[in-house]
């Protein structure tokens, strides 16, 4: 056993139903000041004791969260593109590198590492051998890995596309895997031997987003990594916590949705 590996997974998924609330807020990687990231720091606050694990990249970590944060982080280690090639036809999304190595990752104290493969693409080869390159460093360090099932484009987000990616993703080594909720889901989950969890994607109407998770979770999901449906909502803490009623405490949409509408009413 590598007790390290086995200790940060604990970290990142609680240990009584393994499930986890990871707050993301990496967009910025790609898409720069994201409407709700603009002030990071102002925008943490509020939701950081609701989360089980945040989601960031390493320089929005050292600007805008106090290291005396007690919440693992799942820190973003690709990139390398932007949503300005990718709209001039210039580059694409798909065309990331791995921008951190893991020896920083371990100075930042990360839980986890985590990067996008974008199977099915012009850059497929090259995402995951960035996601076997983690995964050997990972091993090597005692630090889990999760694969983020990115989508290009023209790739629609169906239950054939999305195992295929989780699928391959665990075959080359990661540790959790990271993928968008579909219908049929459980057989993604059954056909995914380690913790899957949810993106939120595009900002929905909140009970749509509570909805999400707690088919989700109904499905097998391990959580969600839920970013601008929490931190773009105009009750963020009341999101991320009803999110938590979710995930953890078996709450329906009906009990989830009241503890954010009278907020949204405010
Ligand atoms: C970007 C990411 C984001 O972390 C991810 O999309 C989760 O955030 P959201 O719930 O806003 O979709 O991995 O590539």
């Amino acid at each position: 056993m590598n007790w390290g590996m086995e200790n940060r997974l604990r970290r990142i998924l609680d240990p009584s139903d393994g499930r986890t609330v990871m707050l993301a807020v990496d967009h910025g990687y790609f898409l720069g000041p994201l409407t709700g990231l603009e002030r990071l720091d102002r925008t943490l606050e509020p939701l950081l004791p609701h989360a089980d694990c945040l989601m960031i990249t390493r320089g929005a970590l050292r600007r805008a969260v106090p290291p005396a944060m007690r919440i693992p982080v799942m820190l973003r280690v690709s990139g390398g593109t932007s949503i300005a090639s990718d709209e001039a036809g210039v580059s694409s999304l798909s065309n990331e590198a791995l921008t951190c190595d893991v020896e920083d990752a371990i100075r930042l104290n990360a839980a986890g590492i985590t990067a996008s493969i974008f199977v099915g693409t012009e850059h497929e080869r090259q995402t995951l051998t960035n996601l076997t390159a983690l995964v050997d460093a990972g091993e090597r360090w005692g630090i889990p890995v999760m694969a983020v099932t990115a989508v290009g484009r023209q790739m629609a987000r169906d239950l054939r596309y999305l195992s295929l990616a989780s699928r391959i993703a665990v075959e080359l080594g990661a540790h959790m895997v990271k993928t968008y909720f579909c219908d049929g889901f459980e057989k993604l989950v059954e056909a995914c031997p380690v913790p899957v969890v949810i993106a939120g994607g595009k900002k929905v109407p909140e009970r749509d987003a509570l909805e999400l998770a707690r088919r989700a979770v109904d499905a097998g999901a391990a959580g969600v990594d839920m970013g601008r449906n929490i931190f773009q909502s105009a009750a963020p803490a009341a999101m991320i916590r009803a999110v938590r009623g979710i995930v953890h405490d078996g709450l329906t949409v009906d009990e989830a949705w009241q503890l954010v509408e009278p907020e949204l009413a405010r």
